[in-house]
Parts: C-alpha cells; sequence; structure tokens
C-alpha cells in the first residue's frame, strides 16, 4: 500500500481490532502507520501490544489519517461527530471514512460528516467477525447518489479482502447482505451447539461433539463453494434411499428448519431498517 497512507480507526472494540490485526498481519501497513481512538482504554492493550498509535481523542486520528474506519456502535456516532467538530479548519485533504456502522445509512452518516468535513469520500463495509481467522466475509457499498470512486473502492476491497472475501453490493441489499453474513455468523454457531447437543444426547463427549459438528460445517461449506454445485444436490448426494440422513432431513422437515432459517434472516434485516429510521 502507498507509503503515505496512515489508516485510523475512531472506535477500538472488536471489529476494528479484527480489521487492523488483519491489515498488520496481510503487511498492508506497518503498525506505526495505524491509528486508534477509544474513549477508555478497555480496549487498548491490545492495540499497544501491535504497536499501534493509541489516543482518546478522535480528531486526531482524524487529523492523522487518510482513511478512517468509524466502528462506533451506531448510539456513538453523535458524539464522535461532535469530537470532530471542534476544529474543522485543519480537515483541508481528501479523507476516506469507511463506515462499518450497522443500521446506519451512508446518506445519514453523510447528512452529519458534512458538517464536519470539507474534502471526503464515504463507503460502507459490513465485515463478519470471522476476519479474525481470515475467512471474513464482508459487504461492501458507496451512496448511488454520491458514488465513490474506483479507486477508492478498489482500495476498501483490498483492505477488507486482507480478513476474507469482500464483495460489492448496492446500498439497498446491505441490510439483508448482513444478516446473512454478519448476524449468520451468530445462527450458524446456534446450529454447531445444537448439533453437539443431539450428539452428546447420544453419547459422544461435548468436546469432540463440537469438533464434529465445526468441521462438519466447515467441510460442508467449502463442498459448495469448490464444487459450485448447488446445495440440494450436494445433499441429495448424502441421502441414500431408505438411508440414515433422509431420515434426519425428514426430522428438520418437521422441525422447519428451513423456514426458522429464512425467518431469521427476515427478521434481522427488518430489525436494520427500524435502526435505521430512528
Ligand atoms: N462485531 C461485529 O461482528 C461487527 C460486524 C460488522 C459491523 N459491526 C459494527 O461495528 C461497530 C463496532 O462494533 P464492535 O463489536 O467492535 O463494538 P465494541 O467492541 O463495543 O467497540 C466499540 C468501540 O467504540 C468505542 N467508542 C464508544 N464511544 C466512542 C466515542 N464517542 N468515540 C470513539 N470511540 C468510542 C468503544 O470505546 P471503549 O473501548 O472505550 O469502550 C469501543 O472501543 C458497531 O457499529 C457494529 O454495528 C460489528
Amino acid at each position: 500500500m502507498d507509503s503515505s497512507i496512515k489508516i485510523g480507526f475512531i472506535g477500538a472494540g472488536n471489529i476494528a481490532q479484527a480489521i487492523g490485526i488483519c491489515i498488520i498481519k496481510k503487511n498492508l501497513l506497518p503498525p506505526n502507520q495505524i491509528y486508534v481512538s477509544a474513549p477508555s482504554e478497555r480496549n487498548f492493550q491490545k492495540w499497544k501490544e501491535l504497536g499501534v498509535n493509541t489516543t482518546h481523542n478522535n480528531y486526531e486520528v482524524i487529523l492523522q489519517c487518510n482513511i478512517v474506519f468509524l466502528a462506533v456502535k451506531p448510539q456513538n456516532i453523535h458524539s464522535v461527530i461532535i469530537d470532530l467538530s471542534m476544529s474543522k479548519n485543519e480537515l483541508d485533504f481528501d479523507r476516506l471514512i469507511i463506515s462499518i456502522i450497522a443500521g446506519l445509512s451512508l446518506k445519514a452518516l453523510d447528512l452529519m460528516l458534512r458538517s464536519v468535513l470539507q474534502r471526503y469520500s464515504l463507503i460502507k463495509a459490513i465485515p463478519n467477525i470471522s476476519i479474525i481467522v481470515g475467512k471474513g466475509t464482508t459487504v461492501i457499498c458507496d451512496d448511488e447518489d454520491k458514488p465513490a470512486s474506483e479507486y477508492n473502492i478498489k482500495l476498501v476491497k483490498m483492505i477488507m479482502s486482507a480478513g476474507g472475501i469482500c464483495e460489492i453490493i448496492p446500498e439497498s441489499l446491505m441490510n439483508a447482505a448482513s444478516a446473512v453474513s454478519g448476524s449468520g455468523v451468530a445462527f450458524v454457531y446456534s446450529i454447531i451447539e445444537a448439533l453437539s447437543d443431539g450428539a452428546v444426547k447420544q453419547g459422544i463427549p461435548r468436546i469432540l461433539s463440537y469438533k464434529l459438528a465445526a468441521h462438519t460445517l466447515l467441510g460442508a461449506a467449502e463442498m459448495v463453494l469448490e464444487t459450485n454445485e448447488h446445495p440440494a444436490v450436494l445433499k441429495d448426494k448424502v441421502c441414500s434411499p431408505g438411508g440414515t440422513t433422509i431420515s434426519g432431513i425428514h426430522a428438520l422437515e418437521k422441525g422447519g428448519l428451513r423456514s426458522s432459517l429464512m425467518d431469521a434472516i427476515e427478521a434481522t434485516t427488518n430489525k436494520a431498517f427500524e435502526l435505521d429510521k430512528k
């Protein structure tokens, strides 16, 4: 990455740390070219161990960096904007702002930023927590009424690809995509836990049951990605006529697994739209 680039994070929590670690691990930028701010020391220990610059002053991050991730909870963005408004005269070079705040539309954020920044480009990127292990899924978008340059989109894609795959989608699909990949991680953990409970009920030790269940999901997912076959075709290959697996599938259908998962995606997407209206 260009040696003049400095990346900042306003918000030092879980997801910011995960992105920061990916950037450093993939040698996109040395730690001394990364800045992070948060009100407390609570999350600073890890950043300091990595050699990243830490500060309690959000303004310092925006002053120092040409790429800035907004990585706070939606309820904290207003206080960030107030901090940035302190000395807007000094903020006179182009900045790329990457919002990872789920459920906050680019238009709403742009309205706030306009009052404190003069020259900036805005892109939203919603990663999932699996970027910690380099298997993340990130979706990115720009505001269709105020599109980002191809260069900036490529730059964000490159940064986020350090932690896994990164897909560009329209903002209108962002909440649904975040439901599948962002919240989907939690749904899959519930599935792993349930498979494990089932295994334990049948006498398999707990630790082994987690291992079997998690690896089964990992392998099944890799089969979908590598073979490019329809999941139903792959499922059919495992179900021999009159066999054990089709009996299990029947039980899943009775329990409404597929319908429950579709409901979960719908509920999550709707909630994100609701939050954005607040
Ligand atoms: N976790 C995920 O999987 C995930 C995925 C995609 C998107 N996101 C989005 O990422 C954002 C952060 O999530 P998270 O899970 O990383 O939350 P988190 O671990 O709670 O981190 C939030 C960070 O924001 C800091 N903060 C609070 N008020 C601030 C302020 N006024 N100025 C600067 N920093 C402030 C906190 O400071 P302290 O360290 O002092 O507490 C903390 O470092 C959320 O908007 C979430 O929707 C999360």
